[in-house]
């Protein structure tokens, strides 16, 4: 079963059309990163109308690797994300739809980031096994997530404030490193110790997190003239970050007894977070390439496939959530 994907939440225009759920035939993504990056984020308006300009073009290019007549549904994005920019995927892959008598499912965002881990690698043992734990941790959702079947969620916690993204894209722009701050963050983190002391919110009892503290005690000590090197400073934010994450991770995964660890979502690209979960879990972790953990239309697909194999699919007035939960 063949089924194309499009995904444009937010700054990227993505399209792909993937086989049963895990083997990506062709891949594409516009992103606006260097638009976005000279007003230091994302704007509304200008990503929905960089979202019409691309779409086509990036279709024409998905579809010159695959065949129109070969596909078998199409899976769109239908939130959470910015409601101008849900609108062009949306509305584009329902024109499909119609054009084209195909089935359409909607899908959530971030249920897509999780389905990125499907399209891992296909040898034995390392397809996902449910119950699994999955934190998405992305530019607007720090979620620790049981799955306990296709489509089958328990959102067991969640940030309280500052999504873990959002984190390192404003310590980014305490430190001047740029848009957007995670890749900036790690970069320069490499050329620097650990070496300030940084606050860790650890919420005990609870599996949620906040980042808002680490992020402005930051701000303070670069206030206070205290920050004399960047990369040191990058270095220790991006630890305070990722001991949180993992800790709370794996103490959940243990307490779940699930069989695996699925990291999800931009920030799972990070290296520190991905090589630290691995090191630090008793319980076995599966992690996608980074491509395919910031966001693409792959994952979209893919998620889309389990979709309609559950029988989920959507009619013509399928509709944009901008607000729309997991669970
Ligand atoms: O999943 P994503 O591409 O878009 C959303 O759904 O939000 O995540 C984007 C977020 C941004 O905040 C970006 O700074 C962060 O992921 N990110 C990273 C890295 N690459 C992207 N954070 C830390 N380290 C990275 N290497
Ligand atoms: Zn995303």
């Amino acid at each position: 079963m063949k089924i194309l994907g499009i995904e444009t939440s937010c700054d990227e225009t993505a399209a792909a059309v993937v086989e049963d759920g895990v083997r990506i035939l062709s891949n594409e993504i516009a992103s606006q990163v260097e638009i976005h990056a000279r007003y230091g984020g994302i704007v509304p308006e200008v990503a929905s109308r960089q979202h019409i300009l691309a779409i086509i073009p990036i279709l024409k290019q998905v579809m010159a690797e695959a065949s129109w007549g070969d596909l078998d549904g199409i899976a769109a994005t239908i939130g959470p994300g910015l409601a101008g920019s849900l609108l062009i995927g949306v509305n584009v892959a329902k024109a499909i739809a119609l054009a084209r008598g195909l089935p359409i499912t909607g899908v959530n965002h971030l249920e897509g980031h999780i389905y990125a881990n499907w399209l891992v690698d296909h040898s034995p043992g390392v397809t996902p096994l449910f119950p699994l734990v999955c934190l998405i941790v992305s530019g607007g959702h720090s979620d620790l997530v049981l799955m306990r079947g296709h489509g089958d969620y328990v959102v067991l916690g969640r940030t309280r404030d500052d999504a873990a993204g959002e984190a390192f894209d404003k310590a980014a722009r305490t430190l001047d490193l740029g848009y957007p701050g995670g890749p900036a963050i790690q970069e320069a983190a490499k050329n620097g110790a650990a070496s300030l002391q940084l606050p860790r919110a650890w919420l005990k009892g609870t599996s949620d997190f906040s980042f808002s503290g680490v992020k402005t005690a930051l701000l303070r000590l670069v206030e206070r003239g205290m920050v004399s090197s960047r990369a040191d400073a990058a270095a220790s934010f991006q630890e305070a970050v990722v001991d949180v994450l993992v800790t709370k991770t794996v103490a959940v995964a243990k307490e779940c007894r699930v069989k695996q660890i699925l990291l999800a979502g931009g920030v799972a690209s990070n290296e520190l977070l991905r090589n630290w979960l691995v090191k630090n879990s008793p319980i076995p972790v599966l992690i996608p390439q980074p491509v395919l953990c910031t966001d693409n239309a792959a994952m979209i697909a893919a998620c889309g496939y389990y979709r309609f194999q559950a029988g989920k699919i959507d009619g013509l007035d399928l509709d944009v959530v901008p607000s729309l939960k997991l669970a």
